[in-house]
C-alpha cells in the first residue's frame, strides 16, 4: 500500500514535470522575444521559423505532391537513406534513433491507453511527428491543437482524444527521425549549403523531393532547445530548472564564442550526437589528474591523494542532466591483488534528485572551464599496497532505479519485459574514463 502511494505520487510528479517541460515546445519565439538584447532582423526571422517548425505535435504532413515517387513520399529514414546514406548511418548509431527504446516504450504503451495526454507529451520530444502518435487531440471549436495548451483549468478545456488515422507504428519506432527535424508538409528544410548559399542546385522541379528550403536556423542552438531545455517557469528544484542545458550553454563561454550545440555534437555536420553515453566524447570534454603528496609511504604514514576533474570541453555542466552520475572511486589493493577492507571511498558527481523529483540532494556538476577535486586520505598499514583510482560514468543512473520502481506498476507482460530490458541495458552502459594504479608502499 505504502509503495502504491509512493508510485502514484511519483507518477503525478512525473506528470507535472513533463507537462511543464512540454509547454515550452513551440514557444521559442515568445521566450526569445523576452531576452535582453533585441534580436537582429535575421535572428528574428530564424527564431520565428523555429517557433513554427517545432510545434507539438508536428502537424500531419498531408498529401504528398502528386509527382512524388513513393520514395520521395516516404517519411521513413530508410527512404532518405537511398540518397543520404552518410546521414542515415550516423543517425542509426545515435540515441536520436533510439528515443523510442524500451525504457520509453515500456511506459508509453500503457500511458497511451490510461493517460493519452501524458503519452502525447512524451512523444512531443521522443516521437514528435503526428504520424508517430497513436492518438490525436479531438479538435473542438476554440480548442487548441496541442494537448498541453488545452490544459487550462475548467472542464471545457479537458482534451479528448481519438484514433489517429495517419499513425504509423513503424515510423514511431524510429524516434527522433530525419523527417522530425527536416520535413514539414513534405517540403524538405535544411541548413545553408556548406558554401553558405541557400539556392537549390537546379530548378526545384528537376530535383528529388523538389529540392530544399535552406535556413541558418538549423545552425543555431535554439534548433535543439525545444527538447533540451525547460521553459523559464518550468519544473525547478533548488531554484534550478530540471532540464537546463541550453541556459547552461548560453551562460558559458561557448555561446560567447559562437559555438552552438552543433559545433560539438554535429561537427562536420555529422549526425552522431554523441554525449554522456559515449566514452570517447566524454574523454574529449573532461580531463582527470591524479596527484599524491609522496612517491612512497612507510607503514604508519598517511597517503594523501587527490583526483581533479576539469571540464575542458563540455559546452554546459558536466554532466548536464539529473540522470547520469560520475563516480570517483578509490581503493587499496594488497600484494595479492585483494581489496583492503574498508579502503573503498566513492564520491558521486552530478545532480542527485530523489526519485519522486521533490528534492535535490546535491549538485556537484562541473561548469565549463571549472574543476572539482576529490581527496583520499588513509593510513598505510602494511607494505605492498597499490592505490587504485578510477572515474566511472553511469549514464543512466537515475533511470536504473526509476525502472525498478516502475516495474511492479506495469500491467502487461510486454511492458514489464521492456522495462526489464531497459534496466539491463542501463546497467551495462557504465564505463571508466580514467583508471590508474599507483604502488604506494
Ligand atoms: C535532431 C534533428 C535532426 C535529425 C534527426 C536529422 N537531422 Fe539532418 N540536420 C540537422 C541539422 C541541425 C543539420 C545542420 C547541421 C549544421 O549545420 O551543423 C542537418 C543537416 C543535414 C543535411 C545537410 C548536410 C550537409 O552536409 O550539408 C542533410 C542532407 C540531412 N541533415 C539529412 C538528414 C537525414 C537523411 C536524416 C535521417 C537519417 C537526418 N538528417 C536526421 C538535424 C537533424
Ligand atoms: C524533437 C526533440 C529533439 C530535438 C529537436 C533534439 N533532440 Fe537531442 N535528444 C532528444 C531525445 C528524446 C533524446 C534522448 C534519446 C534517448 O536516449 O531516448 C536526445 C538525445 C540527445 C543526445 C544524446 C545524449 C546522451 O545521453 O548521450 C545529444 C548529444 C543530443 N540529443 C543533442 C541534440 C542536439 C545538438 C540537437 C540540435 C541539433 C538536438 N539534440 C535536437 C530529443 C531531441
Ligand atoms: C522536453 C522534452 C522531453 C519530454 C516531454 C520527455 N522527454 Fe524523455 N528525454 C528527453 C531527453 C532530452 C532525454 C535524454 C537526456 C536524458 O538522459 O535525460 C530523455 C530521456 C528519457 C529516457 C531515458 C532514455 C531512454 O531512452 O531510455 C526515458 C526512459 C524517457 N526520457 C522517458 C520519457 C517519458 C516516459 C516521457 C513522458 C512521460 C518523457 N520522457 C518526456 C526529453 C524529453
Ligand atoms: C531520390 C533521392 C533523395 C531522397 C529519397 C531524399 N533526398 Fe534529400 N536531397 C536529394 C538531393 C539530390 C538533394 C540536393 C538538392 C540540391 O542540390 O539542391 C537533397 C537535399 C536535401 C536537403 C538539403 C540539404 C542538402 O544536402 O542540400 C535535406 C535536408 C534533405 N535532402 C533531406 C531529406 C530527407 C529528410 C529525406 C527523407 C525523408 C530525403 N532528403 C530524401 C536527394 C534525395
Ligand atoms: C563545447 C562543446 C559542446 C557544446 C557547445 C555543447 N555540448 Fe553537449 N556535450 C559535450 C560533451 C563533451 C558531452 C559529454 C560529457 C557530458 O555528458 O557532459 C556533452 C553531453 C551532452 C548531453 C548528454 C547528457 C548529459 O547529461 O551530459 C546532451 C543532452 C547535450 N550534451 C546536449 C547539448 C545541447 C542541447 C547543447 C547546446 C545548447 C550542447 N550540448 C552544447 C560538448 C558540448
Amino acid at each position: 500500500m505504502g509503495r502504491c502511494v509512493f508510485i502514484d505520487s511519483l507518477m503525478k510528479r512525473l506528470l507535472l514535470h513533463i507537462a511543464v517541460m512540454s509547454a515550452c515546445l513551440g514557444l521559442l519565439v515568445g521566450a526569445m522575444a523576452m531576452s535582453d538584447t533585441p534580436p537582429a532582423a535575421d535572428d528574428h526571422a530564424q527564431l520565428e521559423f523555429l517557433g513554427h517548425h517545432w510545434q507539438a505535435p508536428i502537424p500531419p504532413q498531408g498529401q504528398p505532391p502528386a509527382h512524388f515517387s513513393s520514395i520521395e513520399a516516404s517519411l521513413e529514414p530508410e527512404g532518405c537513406a537511398i540518397c543520404h546514406r552518410a546521414q542515415y548511418e550516423d543517425w542509426s548509431s545515435s540515441l536520436h534513433s533510439k528515443s523510442m527504446g524500451p525504457g520509453v516504450r515500456g511506459q508509453t504503451m500503457e500511458l497511451i491507453q490510461d493517460n493519452p495526454k501524458m503519452a502525447l507529451l512524451c512523444y512531443s520530444c521522443h516521437a514528435p511527428l503526428t504520424e508517430q502518435q497513436e492518438k490525436i487531440v479531438k479538435k473542438r471549436r476554440h480548442d487548441s491543437v496541442s494537448p498541453q495548451s488545452a490544459s487550462d483549468d475548467g472542464e471545457s478545456a479537458v482534451p479528448t482524444f481519438k484514433t489517429n488515422r495517419v499513425f504509423s507504428a513503424s515510423l514511431q519506432q524510429k524516434g527522433v527521425s530525419c523527417a522530425g527535424c527536416h520535413v514539414r508538409g513534405y517540403q524538405r528544410f535544411g541548413p545553408p549549403k556548406r558554401d553558405g548559399s541557400l539556392e537549390n542546385s537546379a530548378p526545384a522541379a528537376q530535383l528529388p523531393h523538389g529540392g530544399a528550403v535552406r535556413t541558418a536556423a538549423f545552425e543555431r542552438a535554439e534548433f535543439c532547445k525545444g527538447c533540451h531545455q525547460f521553459e523559464p517557469n518550468g519544473y525547478a528544484l533548488n531554484g534550478k530548472l530540471l532540464e537546463n542545458t541550453y541556459n547552461e550553454w548560453k551562460e558559458g563561454p561557448y555561446a560567447r564564442e559562437g559555438k552552438a550545440c552543433q559545433s560539438c555534437h554535429m561537427s562536420e555536420r555529422r549526425h552522431l550526437w554523441r554525449g554522456i553515453h559515449d566514452p570517447e566524447m566524454v574523454k574529449q570534454g573532461v580531463s582527470v589528474r591524479l596527484s599524491l603528496d609522496k612517491a612512497r609511504y612507510r607503514v604508519g604514514e598517511q597517503v594523501q591523494a587527490e583526483m581533479t576533474l576539469v571540464n575542458t570541453g563540455v559546452g554546459h555542466n558536466f554532466p548536464t542532466y539529473v540522470t547520469p552520475k560520475v563516480v570517483v572511486r578509490w581503493e587499496l589493493v594488497d600484494a595479492n591483488g585483494k581489496r583492503v577492507n574498508e579502503s573503498v571511498r566513492e564520491e558521486r558527481i552530478g545532480r542527485e534528485v530523489t526519485l519522486d523529483l521533490t528534492q535535490e540532494l546535491f549538485d556537484t556538476r562541473i561548469a565549463p572551464g571549472k574543476s572539482h577535486a576529490v581527496r583520499y586520505v588513509r593510513t598505510i598499514d602494511r607494505t605492498g599496497l597499490t592505490l587504485r583510482a578510477s572515474v566511472v560514468v553511469v549514464p543512466d543512473d537515475f533511470y536504473i532505479t526509476f525502472f525498478e520502481v516502475m516495474l511492479p506498476k506495469a500491467r502487461t507482460k510486454e511492458a514489464r519485459a521492456l522495462l526489464e530490458q531497459a534496466m539491463r541495458e542501463g546497467r551495462a552502459r557504465s564505463f571508466p574514463i580514467f583508471t590508474e594504479n599507483v604502488a604506494v608502499s
